[in-house]
């Protein structure tokens, strides 16, 4: 497949449906079986065949046209390959094809084709297809290998998954979906349900099996404690009801993650609660960019504080004169919006103005920046960046260290 031209992976059902083969050679002959297993209506149209497809033919699996290609073969057709070794021939049922709005292959010229044939593979009742027509052998490869470690048992299928009802919270990484565990994923892939919040790594949603049960946070009834308790409802309930409940979350489920309170209602119902931990953005989200929360003789120690609730405010826990003494790197989550009010606190509190900050937006995700700024300058950096959340906000030397060039006076 070209890599430049998007294009939607499908199952085809071809049962009893004509499919059209242009040319009888030996890309025809590899084509021709799997569509009769389909149970496709396959009509080969060909001057000559080789003695394979005569012999199909000859046993009725196919229709046998013996002459050139009409544009008319393609009519009431679902699907066609265009597989003869003559590129005219083959642009005419191409184009014919479009007209007619029926997929067509091209053996000879993939980024001209509206389809392709995938390298496929079958493994107790799995089929696995590759996709990758501009390397078809390493295509071929992969799959041969998939279908190896899927008898194995190297990758667990569907069916042997672990249905033990409990409770699962997995910690899914800051956004990117590459940056989940493996151990998370395969919990993903054994779930019943699947309790999702907001930043979890939406993408990975997409592959669970349809008949997975999807309940997104987002639309649970607003308010922070009655939302959390409806969550904590919902996963106890499917739980006692005998479900594998996967309850996912963005970076870390217990880094200002409320997932120890889930499983405190877990362990009150006595339902069973398994921990696997995410990429937490406080650490993984400025690594991505560069920024170290450590440097040898720079930070030898990092403090990650929440900053949800702006200093001086009665239910804060943060004693933020102490911590504008510490000598290490801060990062600020959930502090977007208090950020000016924080860093108010630590010049209060005795920190230099011209203390480096680096504010990263959107981690791991296609929207990612980053905003440069120091203590002195954050309200206002902030503001003319228009910077929303979700936001990490580091602050200290190690960001000097990963861009000298914009502290060159620091
Ligand atoms: C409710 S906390 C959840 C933190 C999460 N449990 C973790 O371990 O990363 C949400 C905050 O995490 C930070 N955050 C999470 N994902 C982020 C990302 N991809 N980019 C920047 N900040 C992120 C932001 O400060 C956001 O306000």
């Amino acid at each position: 497949m070209d890599d430049e031209l998007p294009t939607y992976p499908a199952g085809l059902r071809l049962s009893e449906r004509r499919v059209v083969v242009v040319g009888g050679g030996h890309v025809a002959q590899r084509r021709v079986p799997q569509l009769i297993a389909a149970g496709a209506d396959v009509h080969v149209v060909s001057p000559q065949v080789t003695p394979a497809i005569e012999g199909l033919a000859g046993a009725g699996e196919v229709t046998w046209h013996e002459r050139g290609f009409e544009d008319t073969d393609l009519d009431d057709t679902w699907y066609c390959i265009a597989a003869t070794d003559d590129g005219a021939v083959n642009e005419q049922v191409s184009a014919a094809a479009e007209v007619r709005r029926v997929f067509c292959v091209r053996s000879d010229d993939g980024t001209r084709a509206t389809a392709w044939t995938p390298a496929t593979g079958r493994h107790d009742g799995v089929t696995v297809a590759v996709l990758g027509n501009r390397e078809p052998q390493r295509s071929a490869r992969i799959r041969d290998e998939i279908v190896e470690q899927l008898r194995e048992g190297t990758i667990a299928a569907r069916r042997q998954r672990d249905r033990t009802p409990g409770v699962v919270l997995v910690g899914g990484g800051p956004g990117d979906p590459e940056l989940i565990s493996i151990a998370g994923r395969k919990a993903l892939m054994d779930a019943d349900v699947v309790v999702a919040d907001r930043l979890a790594p939406r993408e990975l949603l997409g592959d669970l099996p349809a008949d997975v049960e999807l309940v997104d946070v987002a639309k649970l009834p607003r308010g922070r404690s009655a939302q959390q308790e409806e969550i904590n409802r919902v996963i106890v309930e499917r739980a006692l009801a005998g479900k594998r409940v996967v309850r996912f979350k963005g970076g870390d489920s217990f880094v200002f993650g409320r997932g120890y309170e889930e499983v405190l209602a877990c362990r009150e119902a006595g339902v069973p609660v398994t921990v696997i931990p995410g990429i937490s953005s406080p650490v993984g989200v400025p690594a991505v960019v560069g920024i170290p929360v450590t440097h040898r003789g720079v930070a030898h120690e990092f403090t990650v504080l929440s900053g949800h609730l702006p200093p001086g405010h009665p239910e804060s826990l943060t004693h933020w004169p102490a911590v504008a003494q510490l000598t290490g790197t801060l990062v600020l989550m959930m502090a977007v919006e208090n950020a000016p009010a924080i860093a108010t606190a630590l010049l209060d509190g005795g920190r230099d103005p011209s203390t480096p900050v680096g504010v990263v937006c959107d981690g791991t995700m296609p929207a990612e920046r980053t905003v440069l700024a120091t203590l002195g300058t954050l309200a206002e950096e902030l503001a003319a960046q228009d910077v929303r959340p979700p936001a990490i906000i580091v602050v200290g030397d190690v960001v000097a260290v990963a861009h000298p060039e914009h502290f060159a006076d620091h």
